[in-house]
């Protein structure tokens, strides 16, 4: 993997991107309730191990998966009750199946073709018993036909970490022919010769298309909304009702595994802490 200031420093990407009250783990939990999702979890691309740590002292056997080796030493040093893996999103092979994975804050995106976005839904598929839940929060490509607000000018943002000042200059465009929203962003920080430049790229996809690859994959989508999330203004709370508009910059989804046999659908084991399955809300959401 490239240099990346953040993911190689996970103490700075946790002061950079915080989130106190844990609401992506929250969230996630929420919504996997809300679909009937049993207690064995996976989160694929779980970064410093926050929302997969929050989620096992909540019930949950969870396995964290991530590409950065800094980011997995830090979530193995904080959360004991997690087993953390390193691996691919397009190729791991646990050889074991859960209930629910989740892929939060756009690490989906990082599915850049599309023949990873196949390979990490068939990668799924393989982890997921039959009825289980892909439950995923990321960037929503559909924003930017409407808003190309985020894509003027620099955005200049300062964190202080261990008394350092580390200033980041952001600019964002799109690649049309890639489809993609790429990023450059220059670091400086005082002791440092000169700027450190990093460029990364997310997919954005569009809520159709994301149905399309999740349909051809087996999954049927049970929910496909802007809001509201952990990243969204307002932002999510225990129970809120889903917005279906689609036209907000986050996109969330809930899909579930299709039995290939056409079976009548098993459903994942329940939560041990669960409400019962009579006061879950049915919820369906169709775009
Ligand atoms: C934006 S961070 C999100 C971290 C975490 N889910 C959160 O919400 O705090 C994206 C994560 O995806 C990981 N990642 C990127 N490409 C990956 C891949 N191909 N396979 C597994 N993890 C990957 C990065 O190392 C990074 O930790």
């Amino acid at each position: 993997m490239a240099v990346n200031l953040l993911t190689d420093n996970p103490e700075l990407y946790e002061l950079r991107f915080p989130d106190p009250d844990h609401l992506a783990a929250r969230f996630a939990d929420d919504v996997a309730r809300r679909f009937g999702g049993g207690s064995r979890l996976l989160d694929i691309g779980c970064g410093t191990g926050r929302d997969a740590g929050h989620l096992a002292r909540n019930g949950y056997t969870v396995t964290g998966l991530d590409l950065s080796e800094p980011m997995l030493a830090h979530a193995r040093g904080r959360h004991p009750g997690v087993e953390f893996v390193n691996a691919d999103m397009r190729s791991f092979d646990l050889g074991r199946r859960f209930d629910v994975i989740t892929c939060l804050d756009s690490a989906l995106l990082y599915c850049q073709e599309n023949a990873d976005l196949t390979a990490f839904l068939s990668r799924c598929r393989g982890h997921l018993v039959p009825g289980g839940l892909l439950v995923a929060e990321m960037r929503n490509g559909a924003f930017f036909l409407g808003d190309t607000g985020l894509l003027e000018g620099t955005v200049t943002t300062s964190v202080l970490w261990k008394g350092v000042a580390y200033t980041s200059h952001t600019r964002l465009w799109i690649d049309h022919a890639a489809q993609l929203l790429r990023r450059h962003r220059t670091w400086e920080w005082p002791g440092r010769a000169g700027p450190l430049h990093q460029r990364s790229a997310w997919r954005l996809l569009f809520p159709r298309e994301l149905e399309y690859f999740l349909d051809v994959a087996g999954f049927e989508v049970l929910a496909l909304f802007d809001g509201p999330g952990p990243r969204t203004r307002p932002s999510w709370t225990p129970g809120a009702p889903l917005w279906p508009g689609l036209s907000g910059d986050r996109l969330h989804l809930v899909a579930r595994l299709r039995d290939p046999a056409g079976r009548p659908e098993v459903r994942p084991a329940d939560h041990p802490t669960d409400r019962s399955a009579d006061e879950r809300t049915p919820f369906r959401c169709t775009p």
